[in-house]
Protein backbone atom coordinates (compact mmCIF):
# COMPACT_ATOMS: atom_id res chain seq x y z
CA UNK A 1 0.00 0.00 0.00
CA UNK A 2 1.44 2.98 -0.52
CA UNK A 3 -1.70 5.62 0.60
CA UNK A 4 -0.22 7.27 4.57
CA UNK A 5 -0.32 5.46 7.82
CA UNK A 6 -2.57 8.33 8.70
CA UNK A 7 -4.53 10.90 6.70
CA UNK A 8 -6.70 13.73 8.96
CA UNK A 9 -8.73 16.08 7.04
CA UNK A 10 -10.57 19.23 8.39
CA UNK A 11 -11.01 17.66 11.90
CA UNK A 12 -13.42 19.70 13.66
CA UNK A 13 -14.92 18.64 17.60
CA UNK A 14 -17.00 20.28 19.50
CA UNK A 15 -18.12 19.57 23.13
CA UNK A 16 -21.06 21.72 23.81
CA UNK A 17 -19.76 25.26 23.17
CA UNK A 18 -16.16 24.30 23.10
CA UNK A 19 -14.18 23.69 19.87
CA UNK A 20 -11.78 21.35 20.66
CA UNK A 21 -10.65 21.05 16.78
CA UNK A 22 -10.96 23.79 14.91
CA UNK A 23 -10.41 21.64 11.34
CA UNK A 24 -6.75 19.47 11.08
CA UNK A 25 -5.16 18.48 8.55
CA UNK A 26 -2.63 15.55 9.50
CA UNK A 27 -0.58 13.49 7.26
CA UNK A 28 2.00 10.25 8.56
CA UNK A 29 3.71 8.55 6.23
CA UNK A 30 4.10 4.87 7.23
CA UNK A 31 7.36 4.55 9.12
CA UNK A 32 7.56 7.64 10.00
CA UNK A 33 7.34 9.63 13.74
CA UNK A 34 4.93 12.66 13.69
CA UNK A 35 5.18 14.82 16.61
CA UNK A 36 2.06 16.81 17.76
CA UNK A 37 3.10 19.73 19.44
CA UNK A 38 0.91 22.06 21.39
CA UNK A 39 0.32 23.87 24.27
CA UNK A 40 -2.12 21.99 27.29
CA UNK A 41 -5.73 22.58 25.87
CA UNK A 42 -4.22 22.70 21.95
CA UNK A 43 -6.39 19.76 21.03
CA UNK A 44 -3.89 17.05 21.02
CA UNK A 45 -5.85 14.15 23.12
CA UNK A 46 -8.74 15.18 21.30
CA UNK A 47 -6.96 14.86 17.87
CA UNK A 48 -5.32 11.72 19.36
CA UNK A 49 -8.64 9.93 21.00
CA UNK A 50 -10.59 10.69 17.01
CA UNK A 51 -7.65 9.26 15.22
CA UNK A 52 -7.73 5.73 17.41
CA UNK A 53 -11.84 6.14 17.67
CA UNK A 54 -12.25 6.42 20.85
CA UNK A 55 -14.15 9.53 19.63
CA UNK A 56 -16.59 10.35 16.86
CA UNK A 57 -15.00 13.68 15.15
CA UNK A 58 -17.91 16.42 14.77
CA UNK A 59 -17.28 17.35 11.04
CA UNK A 60 -13.82 16.16 9.06
CA UNK A 61 -12.59 12.81 8.47
CA UNK A 62 -9.52 10.58 9.30
CA UNK A 63 -8.21 7.08 7.61
CA UNK A 64 -5.66 5.27 9.63
CA UNK A 65 -4.22 2.23 7.10
CA UNK A 66 -6.50 3.20 4.57
CA UNK A 67 -9.96 2.80 6.86
CA UNK A 68 -11.82 4.89 7.98
CA UNK A 69 -12.08 5.91 11.55
CA UNK A 70 -15.59 6.18 11.69
CA UNK A 71 -16.79 3.64 9.19
CA UNK A 72 -14.54 1.07 10.06
CA UNK A 73 -13.51 0.87 13.47
CA UNK A 74 -12.78 -2.37 13.95
CA UNK A 75 -10.08 -2.66 11.10
CA UNK A 76 -8.41 0.36 12.35
CA UNK A 77 -8.47 -0.93 15.96
CA UNK A 78 -6.58 -4.07 14.56
CA UNK A 79 -4.19 -1.69 12.84
CA UNK A 80 -3.10 0.62 15.96
CA UNK A 81 -2.97 -2.73 17.99
CA UNK A 82 -5.96 -0.95 20.58
CA UNK A 83 -8.04 -3.96 22.13
CA UNK A 84 -11.69 -2.90 23.40
CA UNK A 85 -11.50 -1.57 26.72
CA UNK A 86 -8.37 -0.50 27.84
CA UNK A 87 -7.03 -3.04 30.73
CA UNK A 88 -5.50 -1.49 33.57
CA UNK A 89 -2.15 -2.66 35.18
CA UNK A 90 -3.50 -5.27 37.78
CA UNK A 91 -2.13 -4.58 41.36
CA UNK A 92 -2.09 -7.88 42.50
CA UNK A 93 0.05 -9.40 39.82
CA UNK A 94 4.12 -8.98 39.35
CA UNK A 95 5.47 -6.01 37.59
CA UNK A 96 6.12 -9.58 35.02
CA UNK A 97 3.16 -10.77 35.36
CA UNK A 98 0.92 -7.97 34.09
CA UNK A 99 3.40 -7.78 31.13
CA UNK A 100 2.92 -11.31 30.37
CA UNK A 101 -1.17 -10.43 31.09
CA UNK A 102 -1.05 -7.79 28.11
CA UNK A 103 0.86 -10.37 25.95
CA UNK A 104 -1.98 -13.23 26.71
CA UNK A 105 -4.64 -10.41 25.86
CA UNK A 106 -2.92 -9.54 22.82
CA UNK A 107 -2.87 -12.94 21.88
CA UNK A 108 0.72 -12.66 21.29
CA UNK A 109 3.25 -15.80 20.89
CA UNK A 110 4.81 -16.56 24.51
CA UNK A 111 8.34 -16.96 23.55
CA UNK A 112 8.01 -13.31 21.62
CA UNK A 113 6.14 -12.06 25.16
CA UNK A 114 9.14 -13.67 27.26
CA UNK A 115 11.86 -11.41 25.52
CA UNK A 116 9.63 -8.22 25.03
CA UNK A 117 8.78 -8.08 28.95
CA UNK A 118 12.64 -9.17 29.67
CA UNK A 119 13.23 -5.97 26.88
CA UNK A 120 10.50 -3.63 28.45
CA UNK A 121 11.28 -4.10 31.95
CA UNK A 122 14.73 -3.43 31.41
CA UNK A 123 13.77 -0.41 29.17
CA UNK A 124 12.27 1.17 31.64
CA UNK A 125 14.25 0.16 34.65
CA UNK A 126 12.13 -2.40 36.20
CA UNK A 127 14.12 -5.57 36.26
CA UNK A 128 14.58 -5.54 39.74
CA UNK A 129 11.24 -4.74 41.39
CA UNK A 130 9.91 -7.51 38.21
CA UNK A 131 8.72 -10.09 40.61
CA UNK A 132 7.21 -7.75 43.67
CA UNK A 133 3.51 -7.04 43.28
CA UNK A 134 1.97 -4.17 41.44
CA UNK A 135 0.84 -2.62 44.60
CA UNK A 136 4.36 -2.17 45.76
CA UNK A 137 5.70 -0.04 43.00
CA UNK A 138 6.04 3.94 43.68
CA UNK A 139 3.58 6.17 41.57
CA UNK A 140 7.06 6.79 39.27
CA UNK A 141 7.32 2.73 38.86
CA UNK A 142 3.42 2.48 38.21
CA UNK A 143 3.30 4.75 35.42
CA UNK A 144 6.41 3.08 33.54
CA UNK A 145 4.70 -0.05 34.22
CA UNK A 146 1.90 1.46 32.53
CA UNK A 147 3.74 2.34 29.49
CA UNK A 148 5.46 -0.85 29.02
CA UNK A 149 2.10 -2.74 29.17
CA UNK A 150 1.23 -0.51 26.33
CA UNK A 151 3.84 -1.29 24.12
CA UNK A 152 4.08 -5.05 24.59
CA UNK A 153 2.81 -5.23 20.72
CA UNK A 154 4.45 -3.69 18.32
CA UNK A 155 1.28 -2.69 16.09
CA UNK A 156 2.21 -1.28 12.26
CA UNK A 157 0.94 2.14 13.79
CA UNK A 158 1.25 3.71 17.22
CA UNK A 159 -0.39 6.27 18.94
CA UNK A 160 1.63 8.09 22.00
CA UNK A 161 -0.29 10.79 23.75
CA UNK A 162 2.15 12.60 25.96
CA UNK A 163 4.24 9.39 26.49
CA UNK A 164 7.02 11.04 28.48
CA UNK A 165 4.90 13.20 30.75
CA UNK A 166 5.78 12.75 34.39
CA UNK A 167 8.52 10.71 33.84
CA UNK A 168 12.38 11.42 35.11
CA UNK A 169 15.26 12.32 32.61
CA UNK A 170 16.47 8.53 33.14
CA UNK A 171 13.02 7.21 31.96
CA UNK A 172 12.47 9.82 29.40
CA UNK A 173 15.48 8.49 27.79
CA UNK A 174 14.37 4.62 27.95
CA UNK A 175 11.17 5.91 26.69
CA UNK A 176 12.33 7.23 23.64
CA UNK A 177 14.97 4.17 22.92
CA UNK A 178 11.60 2.38 23.16
CA UNK A 179 10.21 4.51 20.48
CA UNK A 180 13.19 4.60 18.53
CA UNK A 181 13.64 0.37 18.11
CA UNK A 182 9.82 0.55 17.39
CA UNK A 183 10.57 2.90 14.72
CA UNK A 184 13.46 1.07 13.34
CA UNK A 185 11.27 -2.28 12.95
CA UNK A 186 8.70 -0.42 11.07
CA UNK A 187 6.29 0.95 13.34
CA UNK A 188 4.41 4.38 12.42
CA UNK A 189 4.04 6.60 15.50
CA UNK A 190 2.20 9.62 15.98
CA UNK A 191 3.48 11.07 19.33
CA UNK A 192 2.47 14.19 21.28
CA UNK A 193 3.76 16.09 23.15
CA UNK A 194 4.59 19.28 25.11
CA UNK A 195 8.27 19.03 25.13
CA UNK A 196 9.96 20.64 22.38
CA UNK A 197 13.39 19.03 22.64
CA UNK A 198 11.37 15.54 22.85
CA UNK A 199 9.99 16.71 19.21
CA UNK A 200 12.95 17.86 17.95
CA UNK A 201 14.42 14.13 18.55
CA UNK A 202 12.33 12.08 17.91
CA UNK A 203 9.96 13.43 14.99
CA UNK A 204 10.68 13.23 11.01
CA UNK A 205 7.90 15.71 11.24
CA UNK A 206 6.43 18.05 13.42
CA UNK A 207 2.99 19.76 13.61
CA UNK A 208 2.45 22.43 15.99
CA UNK A 209 -0.99 22.86 17.00
CA UNK A 210 -2.80 25.96 19.13
CA UNK A 211 -6.70 26.41 20.12
CA UNK A 212 -7.25 23.09 17.95
CA UNK A 213 -5.57 24.53 14.72
CA UNK A 214 -2.76 23.68 13.30
CA UNK A 215 -0.17 26.71 13.18
CA UNK A 216 2.70 25.51 11.46
CA UNK A 217 4.53 22.08 9.98
CA UNK A 218 7.47 20.86 8.63
CA UNK A 219 10.66 19.44 10.04
CA UNK A 220 12.30 21.24 13.44
CA UNK A 221 14.90 22.51 10.74
CA UNK A 222 12.42 23.41 9.06
CA UNK A 223 10.41 25.36 12.04
CA UNK A 224 13.74 26.98 12.96
CA UNK A 225 14.23 28.10 9.09
CA UNK A 226 10.78 30.14 9.63
CA UNK A 227 11.69 32.53 12.19
CA UNK A 228 15.06 33.53 9.96
CA UNK A 229 17.39 30.91 10.47
CA UNK A 230 20.70 31.47 12.07
CA UNK A 231 21.50 34.81 13.85
CA UNK A 232 25.14 36.66 14.59
CA UNK A 233 24.89 37.90 18.11
CA UNK A 234 27.64 40.76 19.31
CA UNK A 235 27.89 42.46 22.59
CA UNK A 236 30.22 46.02 21.63
CA UNK A 237 32.39 47.59 24.74
CA UNK A 238 32.32 50.95 23.74
CA UNK A 239 28.91 52.62 22.84
CA UNK A 240 30.36 55.38 21.16
CA UNK A 241 31.13 52.67 17.80
CA UNK A 242 27.82 51.04 17.73
CA UNK A 243 27.31 53.19 13.97
CA UNK A 244 30.76 51.25 13.10
CA UNK A 245 29.85 48.11 14.50
CA UNK A 246 26.38 47.76 12.81
CA UNK A 247 28.27 48.94 9.52
CA UNK A 248 30.76 45.75 10.29
CA UNK A 249 27.79 43.55 10.61
CA UNK A 250 25.25 44.44 8.25
CA UNK A 251 28.66 43.70 5.83
CA UNK A 252 27.74 40.15 6.36
CA UNK A 253 24.52 39.41 7.15
CA UNK A 254 22.15 38.45 4.99
CA UNK A 255 19.17 41.28 6.59
CA UNK A 256 19.09 44.68 8.99
CA UNK A 257 21.00 44.42 11.76
CA UNK A 258 19.07 45.37 15.04
CA UNK A 259 20.84 47.46 17.92
CA UNK A 260 19.80 46.77 21.78
CA UNK A 261 21.89 48.88 23.64
CA UNK A 262 25.58 47.38 22.87
CA UNK A 263 24.37 44.42 21.59
CA UNK A 264 24.04 43.97 18.08
CA UNK A 265 22.49 41.06 15.94
CA UNK A 266 21.78 40.11 12.66
CA UNK A 267 20.31 37.05 10.42
CA UNK A 268 23.25 35.51 8.72
CA UNK A 269 23.16 32.65 6.80
CA UNK A 270 26.34 30.52 5.34
CA UNK A 271 27.16 28.78 8.86
CA UNK A 272 30.14 29.86 10.83
CA UNK A 273 32.30 31.23 7.96
CA UNK A 274 30.35 34.66 8.97
CA UNK A 275 32.00 34.39 12.46
CA UNK A 276 35.20 34.79 10.50
CA UNK A 277 34.33 37.32 8.33
CA UNK A 278 32.50 39.31 11.34
CA UNK A 279 35.52 39.53 13.08
CA UNK A 280 37.41 40.66 9.98
CA UNK A 281 34.74 43.64 9.36
CA UNK A 282 34.86 44.59 13.25
CA UNK A 283 38.72 44.55 13.47
CA UNK A 284 38.53 46.36 10.35
CA UNK A 285 36.24 49.05 11.96
CA UNK A 286 38.06 49.06 15.08
CA UNK A 287 35.24 48.09 16.88
CA UNK A 288 36.49 46.19 19.97
CA UNK A 289 33.68 43.07 20.76
CA UNK A 290 33.44 41.34 24.41
CA UNK A 291 31.22 38.36 23.18
CA UNK A 292 30.33 36.79 19.41
CA UNK A 293 28.09 34.66 18.69
CA UNK A 294 26.09 32.42 16.10
CA UNK A 295 22.88 31.59 17.35
CA UNK A 296 20.70 28.78 15.67
CA UNK A 297 17.15 29.16 16.48
CA UNK A 298 15.67 26.57 19.10
CA UNK A 299 12.05 25.18 18.94
CA UNK A 300 11.40 27.53 22.22
CA UNK A 301 12.43 30.19 19.91
CA UNK A 302 9.79 29.13 17.24
CA UNK A 303 6.95 28.11 19.47
CA UNK A 304 7.22 31.54 21.06
CA UNK A 305 7.36 33.19 17.70
CA UNK A 306 3.95 30.89 16.86
CA UNK A 307 2.23 31.49 20.11
CA UNK A 308 2.82 34.17 21.97
CA UNK A 309 3.96 32.33 24.76
CA UNK A 310 6.69 30.05 25.77
CA UNK A 311 5.92 26.56 26.21
CA UNK A 312 4.49 24.27 28.63
CA UNK A 313 7.15 23.38 30.75
CA UNK A 314 7.80 26.59 32.41
CA UNK A 315 4.67 26.92 33.38
CA UNK A 316 3.50 25.25 37.57
CA UNK A 317 0.21 23.80 36.12
CA UNK A 318 2.43 21.48 34.07
CA UNK A 319 4.18 20.04 36.61
CA UNK A 320 3.66 16.27 36.44
CA UNK A 321 0.69 15.86 38.68
CA UNK A 322 1.38 11.82 39.91
CA UNK A 323 4.13 13.46 41.87
CA UNK A 324 7.71 12.18 41.71
CA UNK A 325 8.79 9.28 41.10
CA UNK A 326 10.57 7.75 44.41
CA UNK A 327 12.11 5.53 42.75
N1 LIG B 1 -14.94 15.67 27.12
C1 LIG B 1 -14.77 16.99 27.02
N2 LIG B 1 -15.79 17.84 27.29
C2 LIG B 1 -15.63 19.18 27.18
N3 LIG B 1 -14.50 19.78 26.80
C3 LIG B 1 -13.44 18.99 26.52
C4 LIG B 1 -13.51 17.57 26.61
N4 LIG B 1 -12.31 17.04 26.27
C5 LIG B 1 -11.52 18.09 25.98
N5 LIG B 1 -12.19 19.27 26.12
C6 LIG B 1 -11.65 20.61 25.85
O1 LIG B 1 -11.14 20.62 24.55
C7 LIG B 1 -9.92 21.37 24.49
C8 LIG B 1 -8.78 20.49 24.00
O2 LIG B 1 -8.49 19.52 24.99
P1 LIG B 1 -7.39 18.39 24.81
O3 LIG B 1 -7.62 17.70 23.52
O4 LIG B 1 -7.43 17.54 26.03
O5 LIG B 1 -6.05 19.24 24.73
P2 LIG B 1 -4.54 18.78 25.02
O6 LIG B 1 -4.50 17.29 25.02
O7 LIG B 1 -3.75 19.39 23.91
O8 LIG B 1 -4.16 19.36 26.33
C9 LIG B 1 -9.72 21.94 25.88
O9 LIG B 1 -10.28 23.22 25.91
C10 LIG B 1 -10.51 20.98 26.75
O10 LIG B 1 -10.95 21.62 27.92
MG1 LIG C 1 -3.76 15.94 26.41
Amino acid sequence: MTQAAVIAEGLVKEFGSVKALNGIDLTVERGQVVGLLGPNGAGKTTAVRILSTLLTPTAGRAMIAGYDVVKQPEQVRKAIGLTGQAAAVNEYLTGRENLMMFGALYHLPKTYVKERTDYLLESFELTEAANRPAKTYSGGMRRRLDLASSLIAQPSILFLDEPTTGLDPRSRLGMWDVINDLVANGTTVLLTTQYLEEADQLAQQIVVIDHGLVIAKGTAEELKDQIGGDRIEISIVDPSRVNEAVDAIRAVASGEPLVEELKISAPVSGGSTVLVEAVRALDSQGVEVSDLVLRRPTLDDVFLHLTGHVAEEDKPAEKPKRGRSRS
